[in-house]
C-alpha cells in the first residue's frame, strides 16, 4: 500500500479579514509507504495536525493531491471516502475523541463494527487492550480513564482492524516513560508487518523508531 501527497498545501482563512489567508501548510510532497515508519516531528503551531487530517481524508488540501494506491481520495464521494478511511486508515487524533455512551471496549470495537457484517471482533480487541495495560479497564466509560489512558484507547482503536495506513497524530502525549515505549515499539511492529505508518509529534522520542524522520517548520516540511 502507498499512500501519496503531491503538492499539497492548506490555506484557512484569518478571523475577521475576509480577503486574507494564513498558510498552515506550504505546498509540499511526502509519500508513505509499506513497512516504512514515518516522523514528523515540529514545534507547536508548525502545522503537524493540518498536515495529517490532509493525508486522513478529513481536510481537503487547498491545492495539491492525496492518492492512495493511485486513488485521488479527494476525488471520492463522501460515502465512497468514508469506507475508504474505515478500510484502509486507522487514525489515532489529537485529543481525545471517545464516546462517553460506550465502554472502553465498544469504543475500541466500533471502526471495526461500522460497514461490517461480522461478529464484532471481541477477543482480539480484548487482547489489545491487554496488551496496552487497559486489561481492568475495557469495561468502563472513558469518562473513567486518565489522559494516557485515553490516549492508548485511541491506539488500540486505530490498530484493531490491522488497517494498510496508520496515521498517529502525537500518539505518546501524556504518557510516561514505560507506555511511550510500549505505544511506538507496537507502532514499530504494524510497520514492520507491512502498515504505512505516519506520527506526528514534538516530542523526541519517536525518532529511534523511524526509518525516516522529518522536520515541519512554519508549515514546511524538510528531510
Ligand atoms: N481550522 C483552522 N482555522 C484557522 N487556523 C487553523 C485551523 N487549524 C489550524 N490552524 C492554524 O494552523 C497552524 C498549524 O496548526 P496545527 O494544528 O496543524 O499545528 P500542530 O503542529 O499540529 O500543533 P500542535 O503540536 O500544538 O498540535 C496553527 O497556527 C493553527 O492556529
Ligand atoms: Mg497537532
Amino acid at each position: 500500500m502507498k499512500l501519496t501527497a503531491s503538492g499539497i498545501k492548506k490555506d484557512f482563512p484569518r478571523a475577521g479579514k475576509t480577503s486574507n489567508f494564513f498558510t498552515a501548510v506550504q505546498p509540499l510532497d511526502i509519500e508513505l509507504s509499506s513497512g516504512r515508519l514515518t516522523v514528523v516531528s515540529g514545534r507547536s503551531g508548525s502545522g503537524k495536525s493540518t498536515l495529517l487530517n490532509m493525508l486522513a481524508g478529513l481536510l481537503t488540501p487547498s491545492a495539491g493531491s492525496v492518492c492512495l494506491d493511485g486513488t485521488d481520495i479527494y476525488a471520492l464521494s463522501d460515502g465512497a471516502l468514508s469506507r475508504l478511511r474505515n478500510a484502509s486508515l486507522g487514525l489515532i487524533p489529537q485529543g481525545n475523541t471517545a464516546l462517553n455512551s460506550l465502554s472502553v471496549l465498544e469504543n475500541t470495537l466500533l471502526p471495526s463494527v461500522l460497514y461490517s457484517k461480522c461478529a464484532p471482533p471481541y477477543e482480539t480487541a480484548a487482547s489489545l487492550l491487554g496488551q496496552l495495560g487497559l486489561g481492568s479497564v475495557k469495561d468502563e466509560k472513558p469518562s473513567a480513564l486518565s489522559g494516557g489512558e485515553l490516549r492508548r484507547m485511541s491506539v488500540a482503536r486505530a490498530l484493531l482492524t490491522r488497517p494498510g495506513v496508520i496515521l498517529a497524530d502525537e500518539p505518546t502525549a501524556g504518557l510516561d516513560d514505560e507506555n511511550t515505549l510500549l505505544v511506538l515499539s507496537l507502532l514499530r511492529r504494524y510497520a514492520d508487518d507491512g502498515a504505512c505508518v505516519l506520527i506526528v509529534t514534538h516530542e523526541d522520542e519517536a525518532g529511534r523508531f523511524a526509518d525516516e524522520q522529518l522536520t515541519m517548520n512554519g508549515g514546511m516540511l524538510s528531510r
